[in-house]
């Protein structure tokens, strides 16, 4: 993208990350291909024979004694579909309802005033206000004396992620002051309004809904500021050594705060995707490093002369400023900031219930666009394994199993107990074959040519490996993605599943692809382009995989740390009208969606999909759907539009998948979390009103959602919503 102080107004390229995988894996399948359109495949005139490529497939690999537990019987939805719309409203189906527990600028403590919706609080008051651009979050339940209580509903710690800020729109007082360089003050609320928040929640007089208790001694802020440790394999390494940690133990601040996960000992796992929005680079820099450094800051998206979009570094002489710059100024990496991109792009882990604790920046994890970080069911006896997904075009899944083996009385036992399930491990990366199996290639130190000797890079040590671990994905052979989004595991039957947003990078199986353009493959298998006319009348070329789908995988004899795997498809996503080669999962009015990316298995195990889209937006904002899932192999052989031979799960119906809510307009539906009685559910609006301006509004959510003709300025919130009834959630 262009950099300029206004790219985080433009959503779409923000959605859209610019940086992509331009490694030239080789790619498995060159397959049959045909040249369709969206709009003329939807009006039925196009049929694309499928099956012949899978004829030969065998799906027995799914089968046998290995087989999961079957969801019990008595998980069926519960609720009315929503209709697709595009309201400035949260709609919901009826008997339910909503209301907002905090949203961008409400203070967490008592002694600053009010969110006044003209720009005018402080940059120091967000250090105790809550951030903006919500995104992932978790429940933690709360005992009675301050421990976590994974079972309980009523009182709970709920931390929540502030990805990024939204816009000029509603932190400061008139949009972000143009010039070349960056105001101070600004530039600080907007290091201030990163990061997470814990606040205290609890449950009033109607037993179901749910507020953020004020005042707690809980409700904390940790921003792009906050001292974080580094620890793992990368700790003390010298590619974290900076002037803020000569010895390379520390750095400030948690950023671009994406996705999450959780630990079953009770602590938050915070997770760095596009931390590229604020570190830039000099030019002339390459001169300044060896060609080993160049490989891995370029692969990372951070060539010499690259200027962030949000251009921190450009705010003065501060340390807190100039830090933001990843170039050679000093005369070694202690003595400037050189290694700060390097210390960026990893889980954090974070205990919500001690507000002292120094969080950690897990580097056994490995460092990516980190969407999210999510476990699989500890078992007493076995390692911890996390599942995790790095948000760029062409890039990789990922996998962490802990060396330790779990042990449930270390519930509790906060960034200590982090340390020992988190700190040592193997890191694995995913390979997709197209017969409907796949591997987990290890990503360790001295193994498979990961060492001093590589031609392609030579890696020192186990610190160098995780620190780019892209690079070390792409010398193994790794399946390149569309997007991974959000992940989680199926608590029912251990079957893990992914999103894949969508990707503009893919072309036509008959296409001769250019830079970091890829042909499809059984994984990844859609590529078609389209200009078509809006409901509005505009007009809007889509290209690639325009509407996303979701992957799912089972490891090998349910194991979680197996080394192979079974997977399919679980959902394509697209228009319910599109041709049946487009709308593979046979997708109707009641649940048709695109662009998948927030997603979520809630403890009873119903699984909620949320929508980042911008294909389906002439016809409705983005939504959340509830759905019942099968298991790998329900379904069989498809062909994507093009001729690319695939595996999918059934076919959706009303009943497996049903569209539960729709947000405001310009928004994006991500972050979700449900209480263990399934009474109470949190969700956020990212980003309500994205392309708007201050003087020419397109949204005025949350203050919409109560007051008609509001004019108030929108913001990201996190939203309850609880039956008037009482009763459990989507069932
Ligand atoms: Fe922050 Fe990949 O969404
Ligand atoms: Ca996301
Ligand atoms: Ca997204
Ligand atoms: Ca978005």
């Amino acid at each position: 993208m262009t950099p300029s102080l206004h790219a985080p107004t433009t959503p779409s390229e923000y959605d859209d990350n610019e940086i992509v995988n331009l490694a030239s894996n080789p790619h498995m399948n060159d397959l049959l291909a045909a040249r369709l359109s969206r709009r003329s495949a939807l009006k039925g005139g196009v049929s694309v024979t499928a099956g012949a490529l899978l004829g030969g497939l065998s799906l027995t690999a799914c089968g046998g004694s290995d087989d999961p537990v079957e969801a019990p019987k008595a998980l069926a939805l519960g609720f009315a579909a929503v209709a697709k719309n595009k309201n400035d409203l949260v709609t919901v189906p009826d008997g339910y309802q909503v209301s907002i527990l905090h949203a961008l600028g409400d203070p967490l403590h008592y002694g600053d005033e009010s969110w006044k919706h003209d720009g005018s609080e402080t940059a120091d008051s967000y250090n105790r206000r809550v951030g903006d651009g919500h995104d992932g979050m978790y429940f933690f339940g709360l005992s009675d004396d301050g421990k976590y209580q994974a079972e309980r509903s009523d009182r709970g710690l709920l931390a929540v992620n502030h990805e990024y800020v939204v816009g000029p729109y509603s932190l400061h007082p008139a949009g972000i002051t143009a010039g070349a360089a960056r105001v101070p003050s600004e530039v600080e609320k907007e290091i201030n309004a990163h990061g997470v928040s814990v606040v205290e929640v609890k449950r009033g007089s109607t037993g179901t809904d749910m507020s953020m208790v004020r005042g707690s001694r809980f409700n904390r802020r940790v921003t792009s500021a906050t001292e974080i440790a580094i620890t793992g394999p990368a700790k003390g390494s010298a590619l974290m050594k900076t002037r803020f940690s000569p010895d390379g133990t520390k750095t400030r601040g948690t950023n671009n705060n994406c996705a999450n996960g959780y630990t079953p000992w009770g602590t938050y796992l915070t997770c760095e995707e596009n931390w590229l929005n604020v570190v830039s680079r000099a030019a002339g820099d390459n001169a300044q490093r060896s060609p080993k450094e160049v490989a891995a800051l370029n692969r990372y998206g951070l060539p010499e002369n690259r200027k962030s979009p949000y251009l921190w570094d450009t705010a003065g002489s501060d340390d807190l400023f100039v830090r933001w710059t990843s170039s050679v100024t000093g005369a070694s990496a202690a003595e400037d900031y050189r290694n700060i991109a390097n210390t960026f792009g990893w889980v954090v882990e974070i205990d919500p219930f001690n507000p002292t604790a120094t969080p950690a920046k897990r580097t056994a994890l490995g460092r990516i666009n980190h969407e999210g970080a999510w476990p699989a069911p500890a078992v007493a006896g076995l390692p911890i394994v996390i599942y995790m997904g790095d948000d760029a075009r062409n890039e990789y899944i990922y996998k962490f199993v802990s060396k330790a083996l779990w042990d449930a009385k270390d519930v509790n036992g906060g960034m200590a107990s982090g340390a020992k399930y988190l700190d040592e491990g193997t890191l694995y990366v995913a390979k997709f074959n197209a017969d409907g199996t796949g591997q987990w290639l290890e990503l360790g130190f001295g193994k498979n040519g990961l060492d001093t000797g590589n031609t392609t890079y030579a890696f020192a040590d186990q610190a160098d490996v995780v620190t780019n671990c892209r690079i070390a994905a792409d010398i193994r052979g790794a399946t390149k993605m569309d997007r991974p989004e959000w992940g989680g595991v199926n608590p029912l039957n251990g079957e893990a599943y992914m999103t894949l947003t969508n990707n503009s990078n893919r072309v036509d199986p008959n296409a001769t692809p250019t830079g970091s353009q890829l042909k499809p493959d059984a994984a990844n298998p859609r590529a078609y382009s389209d200009t078509y006319t809006n409901a509005d009348g505009s007009t809007k070329t889509n290209k690639g995989n325009v509407n996303g789908h979701i992957i799912r995988w089972r490891e090998a004899g349910g194991s979680v740390a197996a080394t192979s795997f079974a997977w399919d498809i679980y959902l394509f996503g697209a228009q319910a009208d599109a041709a049946a080669n487009v709308n593979l999962s046979n997708l109707t009015a009641v649940n048709d969606f695109s662009s998948p990316d927030g997603l979520y298995f809630d403890p009873r195990g119903l699984l909620w999909i949320q929508t980042d889209d911008g294909a389906y937006t002439d016809v409705t904002n983005c939504m959340m759907l509830a759905a019942v899932p099968g298991k790998v192999g329900d379904g069989g052989a498809a062909t994507a539009v093009g001729g690319t031979a695939t595996i999918k799960g059934a076919n959706a119906t009303g009943d497996t998948v049903r569209r539960f809510l729709v947000g405001p307009k310009e928004c994006e539906i991500t972050g979700i979390a449900v209480t263990p009685d399934g009474k109470t559910l949190f969700f956020n609006v990212q980003h309500p009103g994205e392309d708007g301006k201050l003087t020419a509004l397109t949204s005025n959510w949350p203050d919409s959602q109560t007051t008609a003709g509001s004019t108030k300025r929108p913001r990201s919130a996190t939203v309850v919503v609880t039956r008037k009834d009482g009763g459990a959630i989507g069932v």
